[in-house]
């Protein structure tokens, strides 16, 4: 192995997100040589995108809000498809999570009293997503930054891992390449923690940046892990639409949690048409009017604009395709006839300067165009709840690239505080396991070499395929087909459409050299968001009914025979994919009892 620059640690963690970061830390803390791959620089990571808020019931605004409440909201939330147990964990440590971040120097926006303030979102019954303006994540990245450099934690930045390696069913490693030199870098190690977040790049419209290829899905499906919940794909309601260069850039739900209402090109409060039951009732003659028989309904001051994110990204699709849209296909948000100027610049500025600085829209005094973008990915690799542990010896995964925790939707605010949660168990479950082992695995050579040989088998290739226009098409595909509304015969098409671009993949010649050659890299990431994509649209085609973020044209309801786990499992080596219902994990009484409560 003298040939390639060779690592040694306990535990590995690749990906620097919120997940990443907190599991470092954690590992760190135990005792083992811990380090930290990303693919980007420190710092730049999708949790900058959870902008609103981090959820955790510490009751500071509403005194009744408590764990059961936010796990309630969670599982209902979910579609009650969650794994009960992670939602039973997430909504128990998140408060002390939240304080934690707050000794290690993040600084939250504050009530009048002092405590922490806390925002409406969707979904949750209260008040809730502990905040600093709409910066949460990059103050949540910052802070949990500063606390690992802290602690000796070794971090190769730049750095893509193409592939993890087995000794014999237990983890032993990972190979991988510097993005910057182009040099392969190997590792071997005890325990590998995944944290590579989600799946967004498969998508044409997205929130999510260039690094978001569903790495840590497809690493941990070819290591021989299971995943689940793969068909269900977040589109958050409002993503930017204007102007092109920016589509997808996420517009945080923190405008309507503070006061935002969405809009159709008649100046319709468009949301109230989407609940049935407001037919049902009087009809209200004004605005004002609608917004009461809604608090009354809901039994406190939320609106249908802060509907959970499903539904809502439904209805802007609906109206945008009955023509009501906005001049760039989406609706309106607007938030400057219900908040005063200074207000918006301080709840919401990086709002403010986004739009002035991308769209020349000074929200303060204008509607901002808005529309779905592909946000967040539900499904992952199947983890054991307490640990983190997949089903394969060593492999750890947390954060987006876990499944489980949000059933068929998650509600905003949500990932922030999984990512802690899940992010220190993981940490802290790896270093465990390799505290256990007396020696580290074996890194198999000839195995190693292969996956070399195949990294810069892309140079000698002399296909005619494009890397960027296989990913283009594959884009344009799973938008097209496996999107927001889905139907069977566009779910088959498009599984066959993947199976074309796999073998286009395969014929990927690249030009240049290994120094930073970013059509090499794409190259290689293929590999995953093909994995990715093929597993969303199986898993899609699978589900028979419409739940949560799976909304399909031709199934529109939920059915009873579907409150099950799709599980995605590799086949044969050659990965070939099946895909498996499960049953749930029953739930214990006493949890089934919180959705009776009648207090909450
Ligand atoms: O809208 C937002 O600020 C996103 C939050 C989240 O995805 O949790």
């Amino acid at each position: 192995m003298s040939e390639f620059e060779t690592h040694e640690y306990d535990v590995l963690i690749i990906g620097a997100g919120g997940a990443g970061l907190r599991a470092a830390v954690e590992a760190s803390a135990q005792g083992v040589k811990t380090a930290l791959v990303c693919k980007s620089l420190l710092g730049k990571a999708h949790t900058v995108m959870a902008e609103g808020g981090i959820a955790a019931a510490l009751g500071n605004i509403y005194e009744e809000d408590n764990w059961k409440v936010h796990f309630r909201d969670t599982m209902r939330g979910g579609k009650m498809l969650n794994n009960w147990r992670m939602a039973q964990l997430h909504a128990q440590e998140a408060p002390d999570r939240v304080y934690e971040l707050e000794t290690w120097g993040a600084l939250f926006d504050r009530t009048k009293e002092g405590k922490i303030s806390q925002r409406p979102f969707g979904g949750h019954r209260f008040d809730r997503l502990a905040h600093v303006g709409d910066r949460t994540g990059l103050e949540m990245i910052r802070t949990l930054q500063q606390h690992a450099v802290h602690k000796g934690i070794n971090v190769f930045m730049e750095t893509t891992i193409s592939k993890l390696i087995k000794d014999g069913d237990r983890i032993s490693g990972a190979v991988g390449y510097v993005r910057e030199s182009g040099d392969i870098i190997v590792f071997q190690a005890k325990a590998v923690v995944l944290a590579t977040g989600g799946i967004g790049k498969a998508y044409q419209i997205t929130s999510n940046s260039w690094e978001y290829t569903g790495d840590g899905h497809s690493l941990a499906y070819w290591a021989g892990a299971d995943l689940i919940d793969m068909e269900f794909v977040q589109f958050h309601p409002t993503g930017m639409v204007w102007p092109p260069s920016v589509r997808g850039i996420l517009v945080t739900e923190g405008v309507r949690g503070d006061g935002g209402t969405l809009r159709n090109s008649e100046n319709e409060r468009f949301m109230f048409n989407y609940i049935p039951e407001f037919f049902e009732s009087e009809t209200a003659d004004t605005e004002e009017e609608a917004d009461r028989w809604y608090e009354d309904k809901v039994n406190n001051r939320r609106t249908p604009d802060l509907l959970p994110r499903d539904e809502v990204a439904r209805a802007i699709n609906a109206e945008v395709k009955a023509g009501r849209g906005s001049p760039h296909g989406g609706v309106f948000l607007d938030i400057a006839t219900r908040q005063p100027a200074d207000y918006i610049r301080r709840r919401l500025p990086s709002m403010y300067h986004q739009f002035k600085k991308l769209a020349d829209v000074d929200i303060t005094a204008e509607s901002m165009e808005v529309g779905p973008t592909c946000h967040y990915v539900m499904g992952g690799v199947r983890v054991d709840a307490d640990t983190g542990a997949s089903t394969v010896t060593g492999l750890f995964a947390a954060g987006e690239c876990a499944g489980g925790m949000h059933g068929a939707n998650r509600l905003g605010g949500n990932s922030l505080s999984d990512l802690l949660v899940f992010g220190r168990r993981a940490g802290l479950s790896a270093a465990q396991y390799a505290q256990g082992l007396s020696s580290v695995p074996a890194l198999d050579e000839g195995e190693v070499k292969d996956v070399v040989a195949d990294m810069l088998g892309h140079f000698d290739r002399d296909g005619s395929e494009n890397p960027y226009t296989v990913q283009q098409d594959l884009q344009e595909t799973m938008q097209k087909l496996v999107g927001i509304i889905r139907q069977e015969s566009e779910l088959k098409e498009a599984i066959e459409k993947i199976t074309v671009l796999k073998d286009r993949a395969g014929n990927t010649g690249v030009e240049g050299n290994r120094q930073y050659n970013p059509g090499w890299h794409l190259a290689i990431d293929l590999r995953s968001l093909l994995t990715v994509s093929e597993a969303t649209a199986k898993a899609a085609l699978e589900r028979k009914e419409s739940r949560g973020a799976h909304t399909r044209d031709d199934y529109p309801k939920p059915e009873e025979e579907f409150e099950k786990v799709n599980v995605v499992i590799k086949e044969t080596p050659e990965g070939e994919m099946s895909v498996a219902q499960e049953p749930l994990p029953q739930m214990p009484d006493e949890l089934q009892k919180v959705f009776e409560e009648a207090a909450i």
